[in-house]
């Protein structure tokens, strides 16, 4: 499948949750975390979410850095990144954040079924295209689809179900998890991911490529190392910052000291 090479981001506390339950966001992350969630959006050409998330969180899914940005247009790029969401049902708002700023194109990928009432809604919603992921709406499609769009580098954002379906889609190249010091304890709050069967299970784990610390935060990255993924082929040269590596896989140490944070 002609597919971008595809990045998981999240941040979790420390028993696997994502959120808590009340109307409010959680933070789990600190200023350093975001900066370096910004710098990997800045290398990414695309960035994906669930319509959950865009429904409780309300996002805008930006590149904040000044300077990011500013080299993002130097390269003769947009400021900020594709946006795309997964919106089975093709209920969103179309005044929502995510549709209303940043100065790349927006993509809803809607069921079959759910697509012509879709289309009408975004008719008024310039640079947002309503795209047809079938019935049921399938991953491939949208995966082709954001690469006919020339998304060479996808970062996903959640939330549960999202990330539940890269990882037992096995479409997950890189998983960089931020995990908070503190504990949810809520049954209803939403986790990082959903039971399944996930490919990177106890069979054929992820490789664990970097360790830091962010003040309190630990963040953690993992490649998956699958024989035959066609992630690995895609990634080859370079690491989720869009530097390039060496054969040792030292490039990871270069982009977690790296010059702009
Ligand atoms: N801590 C973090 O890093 C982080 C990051 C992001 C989100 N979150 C949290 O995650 C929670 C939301 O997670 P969630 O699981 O409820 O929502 P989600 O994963 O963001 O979105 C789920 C929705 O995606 C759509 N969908 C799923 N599979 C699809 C497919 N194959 N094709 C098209 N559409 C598809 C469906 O939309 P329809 O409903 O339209 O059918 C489904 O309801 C929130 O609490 C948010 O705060 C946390």
């Amino acid at each position: 499948m002609d597919r971008p090479y595809t990045i998981l981001s999240c941040a979790v506390s420390l028993d696997g949750y994502i959120d808590d339950a009340s109307p409010d966001r959680l933070r789990l992350s600190n200023d350093e975390d975001f900066d370096e969630v910004d710098a990997l959006r800045a290398e990414c050409d695309a960035i994906l979410v669930g319509a959950g998330t865009v429904r409780k969180d309300n996002p805008r899914l930006l590149v904040r850095s000044p300077a990011r940005r500013e080299r993002r247009l130097a390269e003769g790029r947009t400021g900020d990144l594709v946006k795309a969401v997964l919106c089975e049902s093709g209920k969103l708002d179309p005044g929502a954040r995510f549709f209303v700023t940043g100065d790349a194109g927006k993509v809803v990928y809607t069921g079959a079924s759910a697509y012509p009432a879709a289309e009408q809604r975004f008719l008024d919603s310039p640079g947002t295209s309503v795209v047809d992921a079938g019935d049921p709406p399938a991953l491939e499609v949208v995966l082709a689809d954001l690469a006919r769009r020339g998304v060479k580098r996808l970062l996903v954002e959640g939330g549960t179900h999202v990330h539940t379906l890269f990882l037992t889609s096995g479409v997950a190249d890189e998983l960089r998890l931020a995990v908070a010091p503190f504990f949810v304890g809520d049954a209803t709050a939403p986790r990082f991911t959903g039971p399944g069967v996930f490919p990177d299970g106890p069979g054929s784990p992820m490789r664990l490529e970097d360790v830091r610390r962010l003040g309190e935060i630990a963040v953690m990255r993992y490649r998956s190392v699958r024989a035959g993924d066609p992630g690995e082929a895609a990634s080859a040269g370079t690491d989720a910052q869009g530097l390039e590596t060496g054969t040792d896989g030292g490039a990871f140490d270069a982009a977690a000291h790296g010059t702009d944070r």
